[in-house]
């Protein structure tokens, strides 16, 4: 815990939402917002572009992308609406997702769908799966000749399963059909090799599991694929090529944007390297035993179940507790005021899930508070 600038009044169970920033990397983001007030016009026009390209560079290379492939975005909302609003749709057109989708990537869609006639089909992805070809083999189920563009996340949000993505993909792509990936909760807690997964485009976020700051994500566009992405907002980096002879048309297109303060995207080299440094593949494997035991001690207690098999969940995992609640925000505050967990207690169609997550500073001593709270307030007279 001491790594991290968390309070330690409070156990703190949702890596998942926002992240969470070890003290060096937030030194670091503060140090680069140091160095821009020195002296902004030398930072934001001579140095920011090298600095920026060399960010980028290390970004691709954790991600098994190529430089020119990558950009840095806010976070994956943004890429979402660049995606959805600029690629050529219209009324004969389908979008396929999942009914486990991210809500505002979800409406970003449903937004440009509204402008553009073309429909957004969501097929369900029934709990629980069995292997990630059932998984594939349920959601190809949506896929017709209308279908046009794939989005899926790659760990979802609500259920926190990992998707069959690098399957999709392929079959998407025999099939003619682009393919996005939401891949906000990949990154830093699975291994990404965007070469590898095959799909046309994808987007993270760095401040969750890579635990850089916030307003650090990414967005990827096959080189083959970015003829097709326009930018979300036009400022300079639209004529950034007639104007300042700049080669690279899609990072500036989608990467300058007018002033903006880059420190969180500088700061995810930092971010790399204390991952590196410090979640090895032990601390990787420690969070996630953590998470399989608060579920599975969890499922001791009377009434509440797991939902997926062990293999389809990291750092982050699932406790139903549907038959036992009828109120998720009031569990959740009843949590957050009476033993200061916080912790997500999520509705997904008509079913209650507490969503775990376990990072680094999480104790064995966190879990068991977990459970705790949970056996008094999920008791017959607090349900
Ligand atoms: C699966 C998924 N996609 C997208 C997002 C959007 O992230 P942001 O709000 O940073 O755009 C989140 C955020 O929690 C998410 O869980």
């Amino acid at each position: 815990m001491s790594d991290f600038l968390l309070d330690p009044e409070v156990i703190f169970l949702n890596h998942g939402s926002f992240g969470a920033c070890p003290k060096t990397v937030f030194e670091e983001y503060q140090r680069w917002q140091r160095e821009l007030e020195r002296q902004p016009v030398r930072f934001l026009q001579r140095e920011l572009p090298g600095l920026l390209a060399d960010a980028r560079r290390q970004v691709a290379s954790y991600l098994g992308a190529n430089a020119n492939e990558v950009v840095f975005v806010a976070n994956p909302t943004f890429a979402a609406n660049t995606i959805a609003r600029s690629l050529p749709l219209g009324p004969d057109d389908e979008v396929l997702i999942s009914d486990h989708e991210y809500g505002a990537c979800r409406f970003a869609f449903e937004h440009a769908a509204q402008q553009k006639g073309f429909r957004v089909v969501q097929q369900a992805i029934a709990l629980p799966v069995e292997s990630p070809e059932a998984i594939a083999d349920a959601f190809w189920q949506g896929v017709t000749e209308k279908t046009k563009l794939i989005f899926l996340s790659h760990i979802t949000s609500a259920t926190a399963l990992e998707l069959p993505v690098a399957q999709i993909c392929q079959r998407a792509r025999e099939a003619g059909i682009l393919t996005m990936i939401d891949g906000a909760h990949a990154p830093g807690q699975i291994d990404v090799d965007l070469c590898k997964l095959g799909a046309d485009f994808y987007t993270a976020t760095c401040h969750k599991w890579m635990c850089a700051p916030k307003g650090s994500g990414i967005f990827y566009a096959r080189e083959d694929r970015q003829h097709l992405v326009e930018p979300l907002v036009v400022g300079w980096g639209w004529g950034a090529e007639k104007t300042f002879h700049r080669e690279n048309e899609f990072i500036e297109h989608h990467e300058w944007l007018g002033t903006y303060d880059p420190s969180a995207f500088l700061t995810v080299p930092a971010a790399i390297t204390w991952q590196n440094q410090v979640v090895t593949k032990e601390v990787r494997q420690r969070s996630r035993d953590l998470v399989h035991s608060a579920v599975h001690l969890a499922a001791q207690i009377d009434g509440i179940e797991r939902v997926h098999p062990d293999s389809f969940y990291y750092q982050m995992g699932l406790i139903d507790v549907t038959a036992k609640c009828v109120d998720a925000e009031a569990l959740k505050s009843r949590l957050y005021e009476k033993y200061r967990i916080e912790i997500p207690v999520i509705r997904w169609q008509d079913r209650i899930f507490i969503r775990v997550s376990a990072h680094a500073y999480t104790t064995q001593g966190d879990i068991q508070a977990l459970i705790q709270a949970l056996q008094e307030q999920l008791s017959p007279q607090n349900s």
